[in-house]
């Protein structure tokens, strides 16, 4: 683990505080904005009346939703992953190209939803270009063929002259998009998925589909299927296998992962599903370690970064009718409710890839809109989730390189399987453009508060820009419409003198981000 999270072998110190110090020379990567990415499938009302809603008052003559646009512009979210999820594994994209009434309405099988096909790949390149963000580009591999996804390569990103890039022109878009970053298929080691295949099979497709889009644009990126979760009987074996079929054609390798407070995953126990962050550190580790294997047993001089682009708490809404559209339009499903509980794991995973930011060069929250999401929409209006905090945080602060720390001391406690535990988990950041320095800690403990005590080395933390805590008394709080800010960023009540050495108080139950100038 790059950062300093376990080394907390040194005795506390005689006020109990952990102490970190922290020296802005120790970078151990820069973080690159595209780990604060996010998803949007054509899964329930993720983009039918979350985005995109003709109908509805609050939005523009282009059906898109102003208010939605307005803060996902605000947040500034880097990079949206779409149209999916299990979603593109049997999704024609020419369904959704060209005069909107010649466009058919199809019934999506990963979904039991009907997908009036009105939103399609120039409507999402034309909200992304509003909203300020890029796009990952999801290709169906599953029913579609490598030939299909380099002919949407081709009407995305060439300019003129071949069949794919003029039918682009012929539907009103004179320009190509240039989309650098794509997915080779999702979750295809998944029996769920449509089209799934042995890893062998997927390998060798993946390594066409590249050949064939790289011939279109040399320059894209391109991310295999990996595992879709360590709980998978194939993990990192169908990793192995599908790089050493398509290890010279690809960029990156995914993962994917969702975690809940379930008597299976936690028996519960909100103490351990707080650590649960440390599991990730885990999978990313592993993950790696075969990237690196197959990267040596190739002699390749290349290595792979790795995409996590899919990632949250999901477990409420994921069983009947949350998941199957009963072949209706935009219906309600995978609509999750959060509580603070899990905004506070979603800052520990947060901190589990900043801390991983020297290969983790991407990773989606999974999703943005309505569909297990940190913002719900009604008719009139929207709410920010619990889980909405910790990642506009994230959105907002985390600028710069991750910072290699030493921390010692501080408290552990036992989590049932998972060994000993550190109650804070804390990573920072320092950005030598403008000279900032900022702290993300989880404070697991769930009835005590704990103190870090900062020691400055390198550049000295001159004043405090930001000190912002999510905490409660109730871990099981939610927003709603009725109630929106029933869990929200308060002023952390501490943090304000930097001399050379700072403390910080952590409440309970917490999720702290604190900024300093030097
Ligand atoms: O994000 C919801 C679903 O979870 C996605 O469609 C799929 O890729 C994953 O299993």
């Amino acid at each position: 683990m790059p950062a300093a999270l376990w080394s907390q072998s040194a005795p506390a110190s005689p006020s109990g505080a952990a102490r970190v110090y922290l020296d802005t020379r120790r970078r151990i990567a820069p973080v690159e904005q595209n780990l604060f990415g996010s998803f949007l499938e054509h899964l329930g009302r993720a983009i039918y009346e979350g985005i995109y809603d003709p109908g509805s008052k609050l939005s523009d003559g282009d059906g898109f939703r102003k208010d939605v646009m307005s803060l996902v512009r605000q947040m500034g979210v880097p990079i949206i992953r779409y149209p999916g999820g299990n979603f593109v594994s049997g999704y024609n994209w020419l369904d959704g190209v060209g005069p909107k009434q010649d466009r058919p309405k199809v019934l999506d099988k990963a979904w039991n939803t009907l997908n009036t096909n009105q939103f399609g790949t120039n409507e999402f390149m034309a909200w992304s270009r509003e909203t300020g963000t890029k796009p990952l580009m999801g290709l169906n591999l599953g029913t579609g063929t490598a030939e299909d996804a380099a002919a949407l390569v081709e009407y995305c990103n060439v300019g003129q002259g071949t069949r794919w890039s003029d039918l682009r022109r012929k539907h009103g878009i004179a320009q190509p998009y240039d989309v650098k970053n794509w997915c080779l298929g999702n979750e295809m080691d998944g029996p769920w998925q449509i089209g799934h295949m042995t890893s062998t099979e997927y390998g060798y497709k993946a390594a066409d589909a590249a050949r064939q889009m790289r011939a279109v644009d040399p320059t894209l990126k391109l991310i295999a299927c990996g595992s879709s979760g360590p709980t998978m009987p194939t993990y990192l074996e169908w990793d192995r296998e599908v790089l050493e079929q398509c290890y010279d054609y690809v960029d990156a390798l995914s993962l994917h992962r969702y975690v809940g407070n379930t008597p299976e995953e936690t028996g519960n126990d909100s103490g351990k599903y707080l650590a649960l962050n440390l599991t990730m550190d885990r999978q990313i580790e592993e993950t790696l370690a075969v990237c690196d294997m197959v990267q040596g047993h190739k002699r390749s001089p290349k290595k792979l970064w790795l995409s996590f682009d899919e990632w949250n708490v999901w477990y409420r809404a994921r069983s009947g009718d949350a998941m199957d559209g009963h072949r209706h339009e935009a219906p309600h499903l995978l609509e999750e409710i959060y509580n603070l509980e899990d905004a506070l794991l979603v800052g520990g995973i947060i901190n589990t890839l900043i801390r991983h930011a020297d290969r983790v060069k991407l990773a989606c929250l999974a999703q943005l809109i309505n569909v297990i999401a940190p913002i719900m929409t009604n008719g009139n209006g929207l709410f920010q989730q619990t889980i909405f905090h910790p990642y506009n945080w994230a959105l907002q602060y985390a600028r710069g390189s991750v910072l290699d720390m030493l921390v010692e001391g501080g408290s552990t406690y036992e989590a049932a399987g998972m060994g000993q535990v550190p109650h804070l988990d804390i990573t920072g950041l320092f950005h030598p453009e403008s000279g900032k320095i900022t702290l993300f800690v989880l404070n697991r403990d769930l009835s005590k508060s704990h103190q870090i005590e900062m020691n400055w080395q390198g550049d000295s933390a001159a004043h405090l820009l930001t000190a912002l805590v999510l905490t409660g008394d109730d871990l099981k709080a939610v927003n709603s419409f009725d109630a929106p800010n029933r869990v929200a960023p308060q002023a952390a009540a501490n943090g304000s003198n930097a001399t050379a050495r700072t403390t910080l108080e952590l409440p309970p139950r917490s999720y702290s981000v604190f900024q300093w100038a030097t």
